[in-house]
């Protein structure tokens, strides 16, 4: 039947035939079975992850998918042959609709209201969205950053999260059936460090954004909070959570020794794949006891 849906969701794009009939059939088979089949491949739901070519974004996908997600790849329009080397490896080890490619720049409203859109149409929905995308800015004290160098870092670390939270929000609302919001924090939202002042600030922003979205009102009571409560998505089933790794968590090899100096003696040095098993586990079912947190994946580096 969904795969049918699917053959015919490609005619229709061809030849113009609205699509609205194929989309009901589609969401009618979601809300009633556990996965969601595409010709011979079964899907667990729709995952769209930001900054995706490099590092923790590409290792999340990853999982993702091997979880049995279908997975929308993003991160900006530079990075595109490497999201479509990431696409390709995913589609190849678990079926040809695995993984659609979707740069944006998540600064940018319009195109964070248009990457979800196009990911929840091609993936027919959206059920977890992994704001993971950042950038660590420039390393100079407080003194000698420039408003521009502030702000640069706070667009892409806690604009661009907000954006995603709202953006996906929306669509899972809309879509009705439950959902899963992660965000990227740090180590650094959680304990200050020198000369990462923008920084450290918007990712004790993305903490507080993540609690504000989390947080579980009753209906009578969101109706009497109104607009401070518009992004409390408890009471639509949607838990929101976000990961904090800490320079534990080693993307780059040749920087092994000098990171490993920095952990406690029993630690290893941890890999992107480390915060992509805490991610894979808060976007499960078994998660929807959990939401408002930040988990710390830090090797013991710092304690809440
Ligand atoms: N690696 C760590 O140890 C560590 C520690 C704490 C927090 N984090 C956070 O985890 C996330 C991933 O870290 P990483 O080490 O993989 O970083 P990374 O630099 O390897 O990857 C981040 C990706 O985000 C993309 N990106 C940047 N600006 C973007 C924009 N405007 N729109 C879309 N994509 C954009 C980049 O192109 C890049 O591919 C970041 O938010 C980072 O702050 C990482």
């Amino acid at each position: 039947m969904i795969s049918l849906s699917w053959a015919s969701k490609k005619r229709c794009t061809s030849y113009f035939v609205p699509t609205s009939t194929i989309t009901l059939t589609v969401s009618f088979k979601l809300r009633h079975s556990k996965l969601f089949q595409m010709g011979s491949v079964r899907f667990l739901g729709a995952a769209l992850v930001t900054g995706a070519s490099q590092g923790i974004g590409k290792a999340i996908a990853i999982r993702l998918a091997s979880d049995g997600y279908r997975v929308a790849l993003n991160d900006i329009s530079r990075k595109r042959e490497q999201l479509e080397a990431v696409a390709k490896d995913l589609n190849q080890r678990h079926g040809a609709y695995t993984s659609v490619v979707i740069p944006a720049d998540v600064t940018r409203e319009e195109e964070v209201e248009e990457m979800v859109s196009y990911s929840s149409k091609e993936l027919d929905g959206l059920d977890v969205m992994v704001a993971n995308a950042g950038i660590i800015g420039p390393t100079k004290p407080i003194t000698e950053l420039s408003m521009e160098e502030w702000e640069q870092v706070q667009q892409v670390n806690l604009r661009g999260v907000f954006m995603c939270y709202k953006w996906a929000a929306k669509h899972m609302i809309a879509q009705g059936r439950r959902g899963r919001i992660i965000g990227a924090s740090s180590m650094g939202g959680k304990q200050g460090a020198p000369n990462l002042s923008s920084y450290i600030a918007a990712k004790f922003g993305v903490r507080g954004l993540t609690q504000a979205a989390g947080k579980d009102f009753n209906k009578d009571q969101a109706s009497r909070y109104d607009l401070s409560v518009a992004l409390e998505l408890g009471i639509y089933g949607i838990t929101v959570n976000a990961y904090a790794p800490a320079q534990s968590i080693l993307a780059d090899p040749s920087s092994a020794k000098q990171v490993l100096a920095t952990l406690p003696s029993f630690a290893k040095v941890g890999q992107p794949e480390d915060v992509a098993s805490i991610v894979s586990y808060l976007a499960s079912k078994e998660a929807h006891h959990i939401t408002g947190q930040t988990i710390s994946v830090n090797a013991g580096m710092y304690f809440d």
